[in-house]
């Protein structure tokens, strides 16, 4: 999804990717097969490169740091990308610029864990401060007997506050070298299983006010940890109105996914304006709303036969394949309509993403 946009600049994208079935290798030419966590890869392959940039979170800090000190120019730096790494450091860093976030602790051992529960109370959320993605790495504890897998690993998990949340959002903004910086509408990201599933731009029904200060917290949090890129900002509209940050990512993000047909400007082009320090595009949106749903895999083998009937069904509605092989649960593409009315909109997104998983065939 960057390429099309590396394309309409006249920028020339070169990829590194673990194998050649990956879906940015089966579109970009001269795709750099290698090993994204071998030093000597990412040395031989930054070489070519003006700037180095990532589409996940995977490249190990200290190749980074390497890279850097040899003079790479890496965006975001690895300072910055340190905070959607590791989730400890982030809530860290967050606390200490005075940003909300869930009442958390960095636990070791079943003792720590139900210390920290009598303060805030069961149930639990424990996340592994690493390599955690779509959940993987989350769980729910709703008592002492349920931290034991959480803590299996050895390394010290983060123990948070199980947040009452009205429903989750997230804010993405773009910010340069330069300084400049641009915020996305703020979004309704809805998760199911630890994964997003949808997402409707803006949120509907948030209040101004909330809006604002989601976009105040991503602009203020991209200023503070220099970041380079894009910023997405997960974050809980709690059940009394307050804004919790749940976590970081510095890349495209899925919930900036509807910003390539209901954007101005996509968030895959400002993340390469933004690192290539070029001015950035307008975030606004093209219509009232947009709603973008994901299609997982499904568990039928004909999962696409039905990819006809949904580009005949609702010509305004756009389908994005990612090229990737099919497993159950797994996100190889998505769908995207926009337009007035937001309950339509919801509506059709789901139908069409449901008919290409092949859930329903009608
Ligand atoms: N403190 C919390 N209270 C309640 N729910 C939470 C909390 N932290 C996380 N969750 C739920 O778990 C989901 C996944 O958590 P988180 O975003 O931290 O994990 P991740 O696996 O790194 O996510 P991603 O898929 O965004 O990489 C959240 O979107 C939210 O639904
Ligand atoms: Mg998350």
């Amino acid at each position: 999804m960057t390429h099309p946009a590396a394309i309409a600049l006249g920028v020339r994208l070169m990829v590194l990717a673990a194998s050649p079935d990956e879906s940015a290798a089966q579109v970009v030419p001269g795709t750099v097969v290698a090993d994204e966590k071998a030093l000597a890869d990412l040395v031989a392959f930054a070489a070519e490169c003006e700037v180095v940039t990532f589409d996940h979170e995977h490249v190990p800090p200290d190749h980074l740091r390497s890279l850097e000190a040899s003079g790479v120019v890496v965006r975001p730096r690895s300072a910055a990308l340190l905070h959607a790494q590791d989730k400890a450091v982030m809530r860290a860093r967050l606390t200490a610029v005075g940003v909300p976030c869930p009442r958390h602790r960095l636990v070791a051992d079943p003792g720590e864990v139900s210390a920290f529960a009598a303060e805030v109370g069961w149930p639990l959320v424990l996340k592994r401060t690493r390599g955690g993605y779509d959940g993987r790495g989350v769980w729910v504890a709703r008592s002492s007997d349920e931290v034991t897998e959480a803590l299996r690993s050895g390394v010290p998990v983060l123990a948070e506050e199980h947040v009452d949340f009205r429903r989750e959002l997230s804010a993405v903004v773009a910010r340069s070298p330069s300084g400049q910086g641009v915020a996305y509408p703020v979004v309704e990201s809805v998760q199911r299983d630890g994964m997003c599933v949808e997402v409707v731009a803006p949120a509907p029904g948030l209040p101004a006010h909330l809006a604002v200060e989601a976009q105040r917290i991503a602009l203020t949090i991209a200023a503070e940890l220099d970041v380079e890129g894009v910023l997405a900002v997960e974050l809980f509209e709690t059940v009394d109105g307050r804004l919790l940050v749940n976590e970081l990512a510095m890349r495209p993000h899925n919930s900036g996914h509807w910003g390539i047909d209901g954007a101005v400007t996509s968030q895959f082009e400002n993340h390469l304006r933004a690192v290539l320090d070029l001015p950035l595009g307008s975030p606004a949106p093209r219509a009232p709303y947009t709603v973008m749903v994901n299609v997982l895999g499904g568990d039928l083998p004909g999962a696409y036969s039905a990819y006809r009937h949904v580009l005949a069904r609702d010509p305004d509605l756009r389908v994005h394949w990612y090229g990737k092989s099919v497993r159950p649960g797994r996100k190889v593409g998505h769908v995207t309509v926009c337009g007035n009315d937001v309950d339509d909109l919801r509506d059709r997104a789901r139908h069409a993403a449901a008919h290409l998983r092949g859930d329903i065939d009608e």
